[in-house]
């Protein structure tokens, strides 16, 4: 018997997203194994996640290629090197309620002969797989998302790289920081979740962190910079996530649209954190806003073995018809665990856990 697997990523893009796709490629297609199974495969790539399999005409071989990529060993040897996504991506949501294009993305489906899906996605495109679950589509999903806030694993592909992003480039501002004694107000992404400003904080030193979990005080932000005046250093990083706020107040929004999963977007706290620090203190403080700098580039080699586990896993889930589930990494170890239990709930920073509520900072207590 041979089943027809497509791979699709959908959602932001990030480093690790590649690497994943050709390990299930080359996992599912890899002789030695296929001759001790008792199923062989093909693979598909969709291009641009859900909007690919929606818009793509099966009976049409233009659309066809517009829309769909054979993916083999050769075609995907060189791959895991590489940042981004090979098979582009969208946010498209086909249960959008105002715009419900399901029935069409499921005849396509049927059409083009697809026996399961492999989804690398977030939590909306992952809560499309799920919905597709329910109604009788074989899926397996991969969990991606550089703000890390999947609930069911421990790592989403993209996390570490955005980490060492934001730390190299704070590395770099803190020489041109120090040269003018200024501070510097880092926006992070991250929506919801304070991971990246709290890990990308703490990796690279940051004085201050500001994460959407705890609310901030912008009278302690400023007690904290003049204590710290005069002391060991002339300048501060602050790292801000784009979805904190001050204390009462509402999160800062890029503009007044949402996407098709009702998301608005966030960013823009930095400029405004600036000009408030400045006319509080005195402190000549300077915004950055790192944006997609933080998912570009070559995938850091963390993300490149977890891409490289979690595609073979996903190979391994379809041998095994282990259907409506995500690989996961869980204590270290790649499980799987139902799509059903990660579906509206994000996994947010644990604040008596990991937060100094007091400094603002990563807590200096661990065990
Ligand atoms: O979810 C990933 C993420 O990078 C968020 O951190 C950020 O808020 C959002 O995507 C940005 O989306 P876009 O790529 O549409 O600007």
């Amino acid at each position: 018997m041979k089943l027809k697997i497509a791979v699709l990523t959908g959602g932001g893009d990030c480093p690790g997203l590649n690497g994943a796709i050709k390990w299930v490629t080359k996992t599912a297609l890899d002789p030695r194994l296929a001759a001790k199974r008792p199923v062989s495969f093909e693979i598909t790539g969709v291009v641009e996640g859900w909007k690919g399999l929606v818009e793509v005409d099966p009976g049409d071989p233009k659309s066809c290629d517009r829309y769909l990529r054979h993916l083999d060993e050769e075609v995907v040897r060189t791959w895991d090197r590489q940042g981004g996504t090979y098979l582009g991506t969208s946010r498209t949501n086909p249960f959008n309620p105002k715009n419900d294009r399901s029935e069409k993305l499921i005849t396509n489906i049927k059409k083009l002969g697809i026996d399961v899906l492999v989804v690398l996605g977030g939590e909306d495109t992952l809560g499309v797989a799920y919905k597709l679950h329910t109604l009788g589509i074989k899926t397996v999903g991969i969990p991606k998302t550089i703000d890390n806030d999947l609930t069911g694993t421990e790592y989403s592909l993209g996390f570490d790289t955005a980490i060492n992003v934001i730390t190299e480039e704070i590395d770099r501002l803190r020489t041109t920081a120090g040269s003018h004694s200024r501070n510097f107000v880092v926006e992070t992404m991250g929506r919801h979740a304070g991971w990246l400003a709290l890990h990308g904080g703490e990796c690279s030193g940051a004085y201050i962190i500001l994460i959407p979990e705890y609310p901030f005080d912008m009278d302690v932000v400023c007690d904290l910079l003049r204590e710290r005046e005069g002391r060991e250093i002339n300048y501060s990083i602050i790292v801000v996530s784009e979805g904190a706020k001050p204390a009462g107040k509402q999160e800062f929004l890029r503009d007044t649209k949402v996407d098709e999963f009702g998301h608005p977007t966030l960013g823009g706290i930095a400029n405004s954190l600036a000009l408030e620090i400045e006319k509080r203190t005195g402190f000549e403080t300077r915004p950055l806003i790192l944006s997609h700098l933080q998912r570009g580039g070559t995938p850091s080699a963390r993300d490149r073995l977890m891409a490289r586990w979690f595609g073979i896993a996903a190979a391994d889930m379809i041998v095994n018809e282990d259907y409506g589930r995500m690989v996961s990494l869980m204590g270290g170890e790649i499980r799987s665990v139902p799509l059903k239990g990660i579906i509206n709930k994000l996994k947010l920073v644990d604040v008596a856990k990991c937060y100094d509520t007091e400094r603002y900072n990563g807590r200096r207590s661990i065990l």
